[in-house]
């Protein structure tokens, strides 16, 4: 018995021409099968065309996503038959090619036929990707669908553990990253510190070695008799033992700021008048310089808040940062007066200590009129050893120390600096008796 009437052959025909037509990418056979009054639902929400103009449009980013003809094959096709109007029910697999691939795609499609004068024609389509593709074209009954769940279920459980391994993983790799990373950073502080005390050491051992080699020369000259000769030597001895002390304190000093460096504070926090410690400090520092250098003159002013409340920090160690700031400060503008051009004749030296009350947390400001921080070292500043100065005047170290002493805190360093107009530095503190 053959498997459609007459009718019903006719409709299937249409309907095949029409899909046969969709694969092969032929729009103007696929309208030749629908009415003039055709309309179209696709699988996208925005998929819908309500007349031919419409559905060419929807039709062309189609094309143009899969410009391939692609192959269809039908799974099954249903038949319903009400006088002159025809339903065509199927599901087909649409197999195309993506970057050489073939991908199968399962489709639903429902298209409603009439018949128009003396021939079947289509007035709707509707196509539709099915929720149970996954389960590879079979049909899904409820139990299907419930051991469907419990699969998926699995699989959740499953990636949950393989995401949970993986995440160990990433935690493990990240450790060790933080270790290596440390390990880096020790090694360049070491070949920081090995080279710093490389090189008052190489004074020390070339002065030595010609020292020892004019007490050689000195001995020979007192045998000799020729005194004069030996007063000449003795005075180029005294001249490099000098030398060598100069360096071996150079060492020394570098060791010393390590040493402050690697040493926690054993200082205890106090509430601390804040504006008291600054002036305290601005003097002891001033007073210092002037007592090494005589003609050192600088100009130094306080703007100080008046509702500055105390604050809990170890006194001596922010008392510590503020003294290098400010001799930082003191050394910036006592160079620039020092290399003064005729321009530049109205420069004062001059250096301000700003204090401000915010509430939850203060700031101290340290400013000065001096050249400014370049801007190739800006962020060089706080590393370890990292100094301009020549040779002998600093360490590198008060920046980095300054930096770590604030952190320790819980407060912020930070610098602003204009080429040509001066640098401020400003230390932020939290004000914790405030909540
Ligand atoms: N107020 C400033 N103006 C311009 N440059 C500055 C200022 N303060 C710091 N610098 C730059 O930052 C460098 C590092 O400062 P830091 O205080 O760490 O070390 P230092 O003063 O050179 O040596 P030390 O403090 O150990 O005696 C300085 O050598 C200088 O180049
Ligand atoms: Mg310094």
């Amino acid at each position: 018995m053959p498997k459609y009437t007459e009718q019903e052959q006719e409709v299937i025909n249409v309907h095949n021409v029409f899909w046969e037509a969709l694969a092969n990418r032929d729009i103007d056979l696929r309208f030749s099968c629908c009415s003039e009054n055709v309309t179209f639902i696709g699988t996208g929400l925005h998929e819908k065309a309500a007349n031919k103009a419409e559905y060419r449009i929807m039709n062309e980013k189609g094309v143009n996503q899969f410009p391939e003809p692609f192959q269809i094959d039908f799974i099954w096709t249903n038949i319903s038959m009400f006088h002159k109007q025809a339903v065509v029910t199927c599901e087909v697999i649409w197999k195309q090619s993506i970057n050489g691939k073939i991908s199968s795609e399962l489709v639903r499609s429902t298209t409603l036929l009439n018949y128009e004068e003396d021939a079947w024609k289509i007035v709707h389509v509707h196509g539709s990707v099915p929720d149970y593709r996954l389960a590879e074209g079979e049909y899904m009954t409820t139990e299907k669908i419930l051991l469907r769940n419990r699969e998926l279920e699995q699989k959740v459980f499953e990636r949950t553990q393989e995401l949970g391994k993986s995440l160990a993983e990433l935690k493990a790799t990240q450790s060790q990253l933080i270790q290596s990373e440390k390990m880096a950073s020790l090694g360049e502080l070491t070949a920081g510190i090995a080279h710093e005390i490389q090189n008052p050491l190489n004074f020390v051992n070339n002065f030595s070695e010609v020292n020892v080699e004019l007490v050689a020369e000195l001995k020979l000259e007192l045998e000799k008799g020729d005194i004069a000769e030996a007063i000449a030597i003795a005075d180029d001895i005294a001249i490099n033992e000098g030398k060598i002390l100069q360096h071996g304190k150079r060492a020394d000093s570098i060791v010393k700021g390590m040493l402050q460096h690697s040493r926690s504070s054993n200082g205890i926090n106090e509430p601390t008048d804040i504006n008291a410690l600054a002036d305290e400090y601005l003097r002891l520092s001033y007073h210092g310089l002037r007592a090494k250098d005589k003609s050192f003159n600088a100009d130094f002013k306080t703007e100080f808040d008046a509702s500055m409340p105390k604050i809990n920090i170890i006194p001596q160690d922010i008392g510590r940062v503020l003294l290098n700031l400010i001799n930082n400060a003191f050394y910036v503008v006592a160079e620039r007066q020092k290399n003064l051009s005729g321009l530049e004749e109205t420069y004062k030296p001059s250096v301000t200590i700003i204090t401000k009350n915010l509430g939850d947390r203060i700031e101290i400001s340290v400013m000065d009129n001096g050249n400014g921080i370049p801007e190739e070292i800006r962020n060089k500043i706080f590393q370890p050893f990292f100094t301009t100065k020549p040779t002998g005047e600093g360490t590198g170290l008060g920046l980095s120390l300054s930096y770590d002493i604030v952190k320790a805190h819980g407060g912020e360093l930070k610098v602003e600096s204009l080429s040509g107009e001066g640098t401020t530095f400003v230390i932020t503190l939290p004000n914790l008796n405030i909540r």
